[in-house]
């Protein structure tokens, strides 16, 4: 396990790296999509830290964190322009509004984070799109930003700047999906759906990696932070949970350790990358088991791009 003082250290020095190429006409761009808390908010003020002059672009539904966290990244870096954005990102239309704003804003980008999610013990809940809100919010959606700002991303490659995706979920639970019903319209279980949407953001990192390889791309699990994710368990939950919080990392950890992975270590620059919140890679031990084989790559990209175009005609019904 990479120290903390290891990761402060190594952040402290790409921060001597990227002042290279972050200038006040050539500013860094970072993306929080679910930065209105927990690790998004703290790698965001990571990147205001290490970064001499940071875009940075803040996605949620809470305007008051929002705006809260605009103010706090400016005391930490005055150089930053920061921009809240308010997207239900359980909505795929959502994730094409917020896109064509970036598109229309930004010349490329450095970094795209997304660590949107939300955990509730109620089964299958559809969106207005069909889609399940789950598994929108920790896959669908996350991966139609992506395919919508690749060609910013890469525009920051091309410069020989750090480019990257990373997918804050839970690699290691990859696993044998229902073929026939990737969606889990008829075979919902909270189970498989967090089985579902771990094996897709894997099996996306990889082939995504592939297609780009300037670009690093990542999912990383986060290990347990102490962040506000169980808010909308009953309190029974909460409680019964308060223990495991003793061995919490803290938030203000995480974003540096994220920040490190997302940014300051040169070791995932480019290729895919699934790993633990130890930096533990989990992708060999997939593979083995043929979890993320290129015709399981292939199939639930097709899918996925079926659900994009069967969500946005149900959206402008
Ligand atoms: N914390 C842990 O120990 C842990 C462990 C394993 C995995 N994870 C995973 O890591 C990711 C980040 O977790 P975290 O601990 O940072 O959680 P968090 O503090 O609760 O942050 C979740 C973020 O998602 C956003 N979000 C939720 N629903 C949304 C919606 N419908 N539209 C737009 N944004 C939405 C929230 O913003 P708004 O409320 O403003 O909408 C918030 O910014 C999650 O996917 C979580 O499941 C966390």
């Amino acid at each position: 396990m990479t120290s903390l003082s290891a990761v402060l250290k190594r952040n402290a020095q790409s921060a001597q790296e990227i002042v290279a190429y972050s200038t006040a006409t050539n500013p860094t761009v970072g993306i929080f999509v679910g930065g209105t808390s927990g690790i998004g908010e703290n790698t965001a003020y990571a990147f205001a830290k290490y970064t001499p002059y940071p875009r940075i672009h803040i996605v949620g539904r809470n305007a008051d964190a929002g705006k809260r966290i605009l103010e706090k990244l400016q005391t930490i870096n005055p150089n930053t322009h920061a921009t809240f954005h308010r997207h239900d990102m359980t909505l795929i239309r959502e994730a094409d509004a917020f896109s064509k704003n970036v598109l229309e804003q930004e010349k490329k980008v450095n970094l795209l984070f997304l660590s949107t999610g939300f955990l509730k013990l109620a089964g299958r809940t559809e969106t207005v799109e069909g889609i399940d809100d789950r598994m929108a919010i920790n896959y669908y959606s996350r991966w139609r930003v992506v395919e919508n700002l690749l060609p910013l991303i890469e525009k920051a490659a091309e410069n020989k700047e750090n480019a990257r995706i990373v997918s804050v979920l839970g690699p290691g639970n990859e696993g044998p999906v229902n073929m026939n019903d990737l969606d889990l319209k008829h075979n919902y279980s909270l189970l498989n759906s967090n089985r579902h949407f771990t094996e897709f953001n894997s099996l996306a990192v990889v082939r995504f990696a592939q297609l780009y390889p300037k670009i690093g791309f990542l999912h990383a699990g986060p290990g347990i932070v102490k962040t506000n994710i169980t808010r909308d368990f009953p309190w029974y939950i909460r409680l019964a949970a308060q223990p495991l919080m003793f061995f919490a990392t803290r938030p203000e950890d995480a974003g540096e350790r994220f920040f490190y992975i997302s940014q300051g270590s040169p070791d995932y620059r480019t290729g895919s990358h699934t790993i633990t919140g130890s930096f533990k890679s989990l992708k060999e031990k997939s593979i083995e088991r043929g979890y993320l084989t290129p015709e399981l790559q292939e199939t639930v990209w097709n899918h996925t791009e079926d659900m994009f175009k069967a969500a946005l005609a149900k959206s402008n019904k």
